[in-house]
């Protein structure tokens, strides 16, 4: 899959843009606050339905125009395919695949795969599980529709639930009304750890020579699963759990507090490993990401990379050009430098100032 043509009319900084992409290694370039996230940006939003940075459709129109348009031909299977999406200030934006309107954004999904790496992703095995949870959220339901389905109305009836127990804690005799959500609660979330967990198992296949070649044969990492709670507790554990959610307000118990643990060795890197090893486990998670798309969609995600390359020291770099492989990938970065001491061979490069293409070769 490639994207071949990306369009934007008053998006972010762009009044009006229209970029031909390579089959390979695109580079933008330019000035901070130029305009090269938006790009990907762009991509991203047309392969998930939202922006990476979790905005509002209305904050992404151009400032002062009342709508923004993001069109895309996309080749895939040997075809061309045309994605336009309206996006409209006060009405939920309109999405199109070969000029014919989708019913609900989330057909869209599976269109177009895509590999999105930004310097916070650096982070994910250091910061908290929040991060790591939406990792994993972000993958499966761009890969598993039924997935999706699953964790929307999981957290639908979390927020229902707490809404209630607020109401519990005023109103004590509410409290029966508890055990509905309860049984839901518990259907929807034992598929979102069934799901978490077959992914973790498919995240090892994966991540293990991925991440021995990037540590140079020095390390061995394994992703463990650590649910909240076991499916075949999570009945039990809930009831049990009611008067401290009351007293607390929330839902304490269920997949909302999941946590993948990084092990190096017997080593827990969350919490014992170097920044090195931190940062390195996260390079062989997104590396690993790419072949999850392809083997289960099977095809080949297109990579953003998000100013990462100036974050990386030479040889991790290098390896992570060097694994780029048949991938068409977009690199936005503030200047070409980062490239002279790489074999890699670059397609097309771009200069992005003020939300304008400026040259192009
Ligand atoms: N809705 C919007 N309308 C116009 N400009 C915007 C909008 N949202 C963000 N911007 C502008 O986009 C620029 C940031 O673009 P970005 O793609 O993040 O830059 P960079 O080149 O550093 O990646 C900033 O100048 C910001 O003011
Ligand atoms: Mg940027």
């Amino acid at each position: 899959m490639i994207i071949k043509t990306l369009e934007l009319t008053d998006y972010r900084n762009y009044e009006s843009l229209k970029i031909d992409f390579g089959p390979g290694v695109n580079i933008l370039y330019g000035d901070n606050a130029q305009g090269k996230t938006n790009i990907l940006e762009a991509i991203f939003l047309a392969a998930t339905t939202k922006s990476h940075r979790g905005t509002n459709d209305k904050d992404i129109i151009r400032f002062g125009a009342e709508e923004g348009h993001l069109r895309i031909l996309l080749y895939k299977n040997d075809v061309d395919t045309r994605l336009d999406i309206h996006i409209r200030k006060s009405k939920t934006k309109v999405i199109a695949i070969d000029q014919k309107k989708i019913k609900k954004a989330t057909e869209l999904l599976g269109l177009l795969n895509v590999v999105f790496f930004s310097p916070e992703d650096l982070n994910i095995i250091k910061n908290g599980p929040a991060e790591r949870r939406r990792f994993t959220d972000m993958e499966l339901c761009q890969l598993d529709d039924f997935y999706l389905y699953n964790l929307n109305n999981y957290n639908k009836i979390v927020n229902q639930r707490n809404t209630l127990l607020k109401d519990i804690y005023f109103n004590p005799s509410l409290k029966e009304t508890i055990e509905i959500w309860d049984s839901q609660l518990v259907s929807y979330g034992s598929k979102v750890i069934e799901r978490r967990k077959a992914f973790v198992d498919q995240l090892n296949e994966v991540i293990g020579p991925v991440h021995e070649k990037l540590s140079g044969h020095k390390e061995s990492l394994r992703i463990i699963y650590e649910p909240n709670i076991e499916i075949e507790d999570y009945e039990q554990a809930l009831s049990s759990s009611t008067e401290r959610d009351i007293k607390t307000k929330m839902t304490n118990v269920g997949p909302h507090r999941d946590d993948f643990v990084f092990m190096v060795g017997d080593i827990d890197i969350r919490k014992f490993g170097s920044q090195g090893q931190q940062r390195t486990a996260a390079l062989s998670l997104k590396l690993a990401e790419i072949e999850i798309v392809k083997r289960l969609t099977g095809d080949i995600p297109i990579l953003l990379l998000d100013d990462v390359l100036s974050e990386l020291d030479s040889g991790r770099q290098k390896f992570l050009l060097d694994s780029i492989g048949d991938v068409q990938t977009i690199i936005t970065c503030t200047g070409v430098e980062d490239f002279v001491n790489s074999r890699i061979k670059i397609d097309k490069l771009f200069e992005i100032s003020n939300g304008a293409l400026i040259s192009s070769q």
